[in-house]
């Protein structure tokens, strides 16, 4: 391996996995509502699993513990301003979808969990666990129904997320997750192969 001279400054241990996805996660009550959650992931493909990480005190938190479900929305660069509004008002003084202008349209195999229209994915996720941590309480959910926007479809059928303008979460910065610079197995990948598959994620821009 090259030797290079960087230094480094130790911190404290924290959690600095970074970027995440950024997510609006809606859920309902007496009404529907959504909170912003950056401590959400990936833990099973079989079957489809995902974790979100909530704190007690959340308005949110009770609502999805109560129903058992909830929806991930992706979210995109164009809700990015609703996204960060969700992370900041709470839903118990205030209907922050009305406030920012978003409809909410029912979700398959959700009793009452709402996903919000406009965004580019929608997961509909019911709780199988709930793990206490010590500030934030983690919900196991399976996934258990999918819709994505019809844009993002290719005419044969292909799914192209790259095209969603999709928003992370780095270190307390919304970035936009842009540019292909590579693909699943590209490093490993023929020349011709890897020539060919760049020019249709790059040309596609
Ligand atoms: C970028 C961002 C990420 C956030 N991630 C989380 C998270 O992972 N878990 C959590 O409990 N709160 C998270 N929050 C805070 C909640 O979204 C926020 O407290 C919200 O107001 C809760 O809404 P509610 O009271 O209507 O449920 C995040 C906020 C922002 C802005």
């Amino acid at each position: 391996m090259k030797e290079t001279n960087e230094t480094y400054r130790g911190l404290q241990p924290t959690v600095l996995l970074s970027p995440v996805p950024v997510v609006l996660v809606s859920c309902a009550g007496e009404r529907p509502n959504a909170l912003t959650v950056a401590w959400a992931g990936t833990v099973c493909s079989h079957p489809p699993m995902v974790s979100i990480s909530l704190r007690r005190e959340r308005f949110s938190y009770e609502l999805i513990r109560s129903s058992g479900e909830f929806v991930i929305n992706l979210a995109d660069e164009v809700h990015s301003r609703a996204v960060d509004y969700c992370g900041i008002r709470s839903g118990r003084k205030e209907d922050k979808l009305a406030a920012c202008g978003l409809q909410t349209v029912p979700m398959e195999q959700m009793a009452i969990a709402p996903a919000v229209q406009g965004f580019p994915v929608h997961m509909g996720c019911r709780v199988r666990q709930v793990v206490p941590l010590g500030s934030h309480d983690l919900f196991l959910a399976e996934v258990v129904s999918v819709r994505v926007r019809e844009d993002l479809f290719d005419p044969d059928g292909s799914l192209h997320l790259e095209r969603a303008s999709l928003l992370c979460y780095n270190h307390g910065v919304y970035q936009r997750a842009e540019q292909v610079i590579g693909f699943f197995g590209w490093s490993v990948a023929r020349k011709d192969v890897y020539e060919r598959r760049m020019l249709s994620l790059r040309g596609r821009r």
